[in-house]
């Protein structure tokens, strides 16, 4: 048996991390979320969720892959296996599943970021008379297969170069290059005149919003989603590291960038699309039809929409690579196929799932909320009751405090066993019930 791959370094590892919570929740889900949910005030749900549940469940996973040295499935088997239980492996795929599914639908909307990057440089957006059904006749459309089969190349060419000299130096390079990106247009957007009402949507606080139940809702649901918890995801990143890292740090660290770049991608886009009198809004229509609409009537729009659909795609791209990793590390654990051959059967099985997906946007639709209200928060539940209850609090506590500076105290137990556990099910139950929360 081959030796598992590792981190090279322990910034490389964050950045990695970074790079796979920062997407299309902090681009597309959480401008808008911060602006209708109360502005600032949403703030409050939302910094305190993220800050205790998902660094809970961030430390759970990293921990959870480190100690058992290996991806969920293998995981939950090695746990169950050691108390007598069956049917470990079985459950450990489906998070496994809902992983891939989420990069089976993620790529499509890397392919179109790609896409509208290649528009930004060839300033194509001037030549477009009606942006809104540019896009509609786009996505949905056979066109976007070839866009789509890119992103899934470019993503595959990282992941089959492995941890270290893929997955760790692609996001060496992204991650700084994202946030020098997001300050620049920072600075572009809030000095546009009518900067002001796009600001005052996120920053006055509506504080009677925060007597709406849905306010909270909403907040948890971006608390988990933004951070990746699904029960594979962030435990294959675990699986690779060492015994001596600092998991509550690194948890913590990739939580502060994680929020940081929400806010800033909030105070780019919001202000930007104010001053032009545009909607915000939040999903594909924001990045696909409002944003261009800015850059089209904004002095030197071209170079600045291609600053912005470039750092797009590095958030999109360092998150695509995370959900790819899933899938094939499983079949190098499970089916002993090499990383070059895994990376091409997953590649290859994701882009033809995804070929009906990018013909027809409500099976997009379809497909995007089974996995994202069903299968992702049915996977943050398992690992957290897996870990928590089954491999047990002790363990899981001692897994964590290993290589810790600032060791997690004997109170940590209780809360991650009953109060985090419960809240990980609630995530489900109300996203089920509000047709999908993350
Ligand atoms: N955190 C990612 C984003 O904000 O776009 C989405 C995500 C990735 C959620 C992986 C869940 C997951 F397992």
């Amino acid at each position: 048996m081959a030796e598992r791959e590792k981190w090279d370094s322990k910034l490389g590892f964050i950045l990695a991390c970074v790079g796979a919570a920062i997407g299309l929740g902090n681009i597309w889900m959480f401008p808008w979320r911060l602006g209708a949910y109360g502005g600032a005030a949403f703030l409050v749900p939302y910094l305190l969720f993220v800050f205790t549940l998902g660094w809970t469940g961030l430390m759970e996973e990293f921990a959870f892959g480190r100690d058992q040295q290996t991806g969920a499935i293998s995981a939950y088997e090695n746990v169950f296996n050691k108390k007598g239980l069956k049917y470990g492996a079985k459950l450990g795929i489906i998070p496994v599943l809902g992983v891939t599914g989420v990069f089976t639908f993620y790529s499509i909307v890397v392919g179109w970021i790609l896409k509208y990057f290649s528009l930004s440089i060839t300033n194509s957006f001037a030549r477009i008379d009606n942006i809104p059904a540019y896009f509609g006749n786009f996505a949905g459309n056979y066109q976007s297969i070839f866009w789509h089969g890119l992103a899934i190349l470019l993503t595959l060419l990282i992941v089959r170069l492995g941890v270290k000299d893929g997955i760790e130096k692609m996001n060496k390079i992204m991650m700084p290059g994202l946030f020098i990106l997001l300050i620049i247009l920072l600075f572009r957007s809030l000095t546009l005149p009518g900067a002001e009402e796009g600001l005052a949507f996120l920053l006055v606080p509506d504080w009677s919003k925060l007597r709406e139940p849905i306010t909270w809702v909403m907040a948890l649901g971006q608390s988990f989603f933004t951070v990746s918890l699904g029960g594979a995801a962030m435990l294959v990143y675990g699986s690779y590291l060492d015994k001596d890292s600092d998991i509550p740090t690194s948890a913590f660290q990739t939580v502060l960038f994680n929020t940081f770049s929400s806010l800033l991608a909030a105070f780019v886009i919001i202000p930007a699309v104010f001053a032009f009198g545009l909607d915000p809004q939040a999903g594909p229509p924001l990045l696909f039809i409002t944003i261009p609409q800015v850059f089209r009537q904004m002095p030197a729009g071209t170079i600045f929409s291609t600053l912005f659909f470039l750092s797009i795609v590095f958030a999109g791209l360092s998150s695509a690579i995370n959900l790819m990793e899933v899938p094939v590390e499983a079949l190098i654990d499970r089916l002993n196929i090499s990383r070059k051959k895994s990376s091409l059967i997953v590649g290859l099985g994701a882009f033809l799932v995804g070929i009906p997906l990018d013909l027809n946007m409500e099976l997009f639709g379809a497909f995007a909320d089974t996995v994202t209200i069903y299968l992702v928060p049915l996977g943050a539940v398992l690992s957290a009751v897996i870990f928590f209850w089954i491999y047990g609090i002790k363990n899981a506590r001692n897994a964590i405090n290993e290589g810790a500076k600032r060791p997690l105290a004997k109170i940590w137990e209780p809360y991650a066993k009953y109060i985090f556990s419960s809240v990980a099910i609630l995530v489900l139950v109300l996203g089920v019930m509000f047709g999908g929360i993350g």
